[in-house]
């Protein structure tokens, strides 16, 4: 099914987040939307999906104009959206989720089999493996996508809206995602793909629309160089391949042994695992999703309920302090979900910024929080990460996705520490923001801290590690030097030797 947009527009106060969008995507064709973290991409999709209510323009489906205020009524003309946070309820069944807010009843009781039956056969159809009756909190993220997908399909979805869904995915998942896109593409369905991977761009596209501060900039082919499609999006050249400058390790920072950690079951997700990171080097940890890496992460920062061995912080035992202590004692930490453990959703972007320092010095004096320094100190936060915010009293919440990760980034990055623990620190930034991510992190390196960087970009893992450690099923299983190849450390990651 075709859809046009004509003239878009959408104000927030004085922010003007869609500017006049023009945006023509046809029959059976993959259309990326590419554009710096807060362009409006986000919000350009929800006014289609209903979620949003534009102030002017017009949406046509098949050529004829359609009135879309809610998302029953994006439904009702065949549009689905997969949204950049996900919107499952992890209590609930993959059946449950897929049903709810569409339930149907047979006697008074929900009838999910029937739901069930068309599950199996989508499933069947695009090679899913999926299990309508697990719950959703059971199942690895790329697993959750799909039930996303399928929810979206499973009410004959003829435009397809992806909002950054290879962001969570590892990079056998996204193949695999992309893949069903070109399924769903040779039946016809038009499908909006946004996404921050030039390369996922190159290989699925069609066509490339690039927005930036709320306006059309180019659509051009798929075959339009990374360097020009960069360029176009962020207004300057990028570079992916930051200057590493010669760093001496010095002493033992990070010194992790036997640690073991279980989940509430019992199952040991981490067995045994033993790391050391130096002052002034990065440690990256590569590993497909569900290695374990992320209760590695929570455990050095005491997040993790059931650990035990040994984490030794500059020579001092931290296993079982406080979260707060942990943070305290010299650990800056980037979990690999903003929203769950990153931020307060509901706190302005200046309360977010000084949550672990809100008691201390200097954020407090005398019990009580110290505006002037405050406002001062996320001012300047604000410009140095680049946070695309109409005020800093905003709640996070109003934030786009990429923006959010950088109110995490500021704050972890602006305390004096001795250990960096960054987790997927680049999730949703852009290519200029990744620039510059790639080089705070190499100045803290610089800076003689210690970091330890879980990453399931192979790329990041290269460019920034010193040394890499692989990490299979709750064990190290190897360590190599970033000159190793991607097909080596791939097949590592995969638990092959
Ligand atoms: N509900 C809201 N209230 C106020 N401002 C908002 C709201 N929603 C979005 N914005 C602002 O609109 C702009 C566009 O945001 P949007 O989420 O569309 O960006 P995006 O292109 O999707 O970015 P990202 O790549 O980071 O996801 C941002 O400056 C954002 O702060
Ligand atoms: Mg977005």
């Amino acid at each position: 099914m075709s859809i046009e947009l004509k003239g878009i527009t959408k104000k927030f106060g004085a922010l003007v987040a869609n500017d006049s969008i023009d945006l023509k995507v046809a029959r059976g064709e993959i259309h990326a939307i590419l554009g710096e973290n807060g362009a409006g991409k986000s919000t350009l999709m929800n006014i289609v999906y209903g979620l949003v209510n534009a102030d002017s323009g017009k949406v046509l489906v098949e050529d004829k104009e359609v009135i879309i205020n809610e998302p029953a009524d994006a439904l009702k003309y065949g549009i689905g959206m997969v949204h950049q946070h996900f919107m499952l309820i992890p209590v609930f069944t993959v059946a449950e989720n897929i049903a709810l807010g569409r339930e149907q009843s047979k006697g008074g009781f929900l009838s999910l089999d029937e739901i069930k039956k068309k599950i199996k056969l989508l499933a069947e159809e695009f090679k899913f493996d999926i299990d309508p009756d697990s719950l959703i909190e059971n199942l690895p993220v790329g697993v959750q996508q799909r039930v996303e997908i399928i929810k979206a399909l499973i009410y004959d979805a003829k435009v397809l809206i992806l909002d950054e869904p290879t962001a969570v995915l590892t990079p056998q998942e996204t193949d695999e995602l992309l893949s069903i896109m070109r399924t769903l593409k040779s039946k016809g369905t038009s499908i909006i793909f946004i996404t921050h991977k030039l390369r996922e761009v190159q290989d699925v596209a069609d066509k490339i629309t690039i927005i930036r501060l709320g306006k059309v900039v180019n659509t051009v082919a798929s075959n339009t160089s990374q360097e020009e499609l960069a360029s176009m999006m962020v207004g300057r050249q990028v570079d992916l391949a930051p200057n590493k400058t010669e760093v001496k390790p010095g002493k033992i920072i990070l010194d992790i042994n036997n640690l073991s950690v279980s989940n509430s079951l019992g199952r040991k997700i981490i067995d045994s695992l033993s790391l050391q990171v130096r002052a002034g080097e990065i440690l990256a940890i590569a590993g497909v999703q569900g290695n374990g890496q992320s209760e590695l992460a929570r455990a050095i920062v005491n997040l993790e309920d059931h650990v035990s061995g040994s984490i030794k912080l500059d020579q001092k035992e931290i296993l079982g302090i406080t979260v707060q202590d942990s943070l305290r004692a010299g650990i800056a930490y980037i979990p690999e979900s903003r929203e769950l453990d990153g931020l307060i959703s509901s706190f302005s972007i200046v309360e977010n910024l000084i949550l672990d320092v809100h008691d201390i010095s200097p954020a407090a004096k005398k019990g009580r929080l110290n505006p002037d320094y405050i406002n001062d100190n996320s001012a300047k936060l604000v410009n140095e990460f680049d946070i695309r915010a109409q005020s800093i009293f905003d709640p996070a919440s109003s934030l786009s996705g990429g923006n959010k990760q950088k109110v995490v980034l500021a704050r972890e990055l602006s305390r004096e520490v001795k250990l960096v623990v960054a987790s997927q620190p680049t999730r949703g930034l852009d290519v200029g923001s990744i620039e510059f991510v790639y080089e705070k992190l190499l100045a803290e390196r610089s800076a003689n801290r210690a970091i330890l960087l879980l990453s399931s970009e192979l790329d990041e893992v290269l460019e920034l590690a010193d040394r890499i450690a692989v990490i299979y099923k709750g064990e190290i299983v190897g360590e190599v030097g970033s000159d190793v190849s991607r097909e080596k450390l791939g097949l590592m990651m995969a638990g092959i030797k």
